[in-house]
Order: C-alpha cells, then structure tokens, then sequence
C-alpha cells in the first residue's frame, strides 16, 4: 500500500531507541524527512540520522528534554527555522519509573506527569501554529493508560491523560490537522523489558492472546498508517496494539 508519505516533513520525539526509532525508521522508508528527536542519547540519534541520509532522506537531530519547556521551545525554534512547519508529529517520547504505590513520592509523581503528559503539551502548543493542512499528529499512550497499574501509577494516569487530550486536540486541531493515539502493550524496548521485570513469569503466557511481547516495527507500522492520508477519516481515536491484552 502507498501510505502517500513522500517529501513529509516529521518530527518524532524519542527517536534515539525503541518505538520511536522504528517509527523514524519506518517513516523515513515511506520518504519522509525526519527530526529525530532525543534526549541523552546523542550517539544512537546521531546514527539513526546517518542511517536516514543514506537512504536518500534529510535527517536533523532535535535535543529536548520534555519536561523542561524551555528546552522543547529552543528545540521546536530549531525545527521551524530548519523546515518551516511540519507535516507529521510523533509525540513518542516516555519515561516510566517502576515503583510501587506504597513507596511513591509526589516529586516521583511530578516528574512522571511532566516528561509523560505535560511534555507533549509543551511541544504541541509551541508547534499548534505550524501545522500543515492535511497534518497528522499522533501520541503515544499505553495500555497501562485504561488498565492504571499499581507498580507505576503515575505513569498510568499520565498515559490515561494522553488519551482524553487527544480527544481534546482532535477537536481543536480539525480539519486540518488530523490528533490520533496509539496505546501499545508489551513492546521489546529497554522500557519493556524493564517492565517484564515486575511483571509474574507466566505473565506473557497468561494474560497477552499473542504469547509475546510486541515488536517496535509493529507500533511503528500503525503510526505510520495514522499518519497517512490513507487513514483521513480517522480522528480522535486511541487504537489499541497490545497483543490483546486488553479490549475496549
Ligand atoms: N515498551 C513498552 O512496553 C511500551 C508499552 C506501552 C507504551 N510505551 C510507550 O511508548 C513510548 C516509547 O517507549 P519505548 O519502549 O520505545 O521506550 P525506551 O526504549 O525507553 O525509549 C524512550 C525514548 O524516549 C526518550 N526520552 C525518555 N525520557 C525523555 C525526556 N525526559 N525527554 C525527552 N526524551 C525522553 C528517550 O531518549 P534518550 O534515549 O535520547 O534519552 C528514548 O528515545 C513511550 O511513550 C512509552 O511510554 C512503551
């Protein structure tokens, strides 16, 4: 299928691993220019970028840290003077400290909601003038976000935000810009694995029909597909990729 993606212009937040650098990936396949966007991984970025330029594509390096706002409105300036406006957004960008909610404390809390929720925020409302028409911006949520979780429940209500701010910006943002979520399960990332480490043994087994963790390609793909006019009459939507842990 022709996702009709040449020549867009993208920024993906997290781009440096895991969802975020399948998305750069697969987007930059599809003929996309990409911002790879990162935070301490300077040297990852910066081959994922390589790697774009050498398939024919333009490749910038974006450094923010989402939850200090003045980095996102230095990094969001470098973006608009390099490329002017932007056709697809990926607010993939996460953090997740796994800590139990007897022991949570409420700077623990603060720091999740800040790089989880407030930070695609910060990034949106400082890009919201500089959209294309036909623009695509896609956020990326959690299963954990309709399930909450006990071992991270501030990550789980950051998430749940995602959703319902989605729904938000899809009705600011119409019709020219096009506001979708994916909620992912289980995905083979370091923050997957990380989780998998709190999770029972059987878990896997258990509780997801698919018997295994998701592939990065696989959310990567579904962005993909959101962000194509293939999927325009889509908006608003959370769609589910998690192996079915989770129906809704
Ligand atoms: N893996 C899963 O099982 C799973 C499940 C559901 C949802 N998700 C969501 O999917 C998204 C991607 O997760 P992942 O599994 O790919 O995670 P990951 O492998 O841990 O990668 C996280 C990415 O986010 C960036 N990042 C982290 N903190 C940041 C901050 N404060 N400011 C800017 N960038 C920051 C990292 O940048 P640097 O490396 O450059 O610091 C990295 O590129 C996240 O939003 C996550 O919540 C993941």
């Amino acid at each position: 299928m022709d996702l009709k993606l040449k020549n867009k212009t993208v920024f993906v937040t997290g781009a440096s691993r895991g969802i975020g650098e399948a998305t750069a990936r697969f987007l930059a396949m599809e003929g996309c220019n990409i911002f790879v966007g990162y935070h301490t991984g300077f040297d990852s970025a910066e081959n994922i970028a390589m790697d774009i330029r050498r398939m024919g594509r333009k490749a910038w390096l974006v450094k923010m840290n989402m939850a200090d706002e003045n980095e996102v409105n230095i990094g969001v300036r470098e973006i608009i003077e390099i490329a002017g406006s932007l056709d697809i957004l990926v607010l993939n960008a996460g953090h997740n400290i796994l800590t139990p909610f007897e022991n949570l404390k409420n700077e623990e809390w603060d720091e999740i909601i800040r790089i989880n929720l407030s930070g695609p925020f910060y990034i949106i409302n400082a890009l919201k003038n500089h959209f294309n028409e036909g623009s695509s911006v896609i956020l990326v949520s959690s299963v954990a976000g309709h399930t909450g979780a006990p071992h991270h429940v501030h990550y789980a209500a950051a998430k749940a935000g995602m959703i319902n701010l989605t729904r938000s910006l899809a009705k600011a943002m119409a019709p020219r810009t096009r506001v979708n979520c994916v909620a992912p399960g289980l995905t083979r990332t370091d923050m997957g694995e990380k989780t998998m480490a709190v999770l029972t043994d059987n878990y896997v087994k258990e509780k997801l029909l698919a018997q295994r963790m998701a592939d990065p390609h696989e959310i990567g793909a579904l962005i993909a597909f959101l962000a194509s006019p293939v999927s325009g009459f889509i908006y608003g939507e959370t769609i589910n990729i998690n192996g079915g842990r989770d129906f809704r």
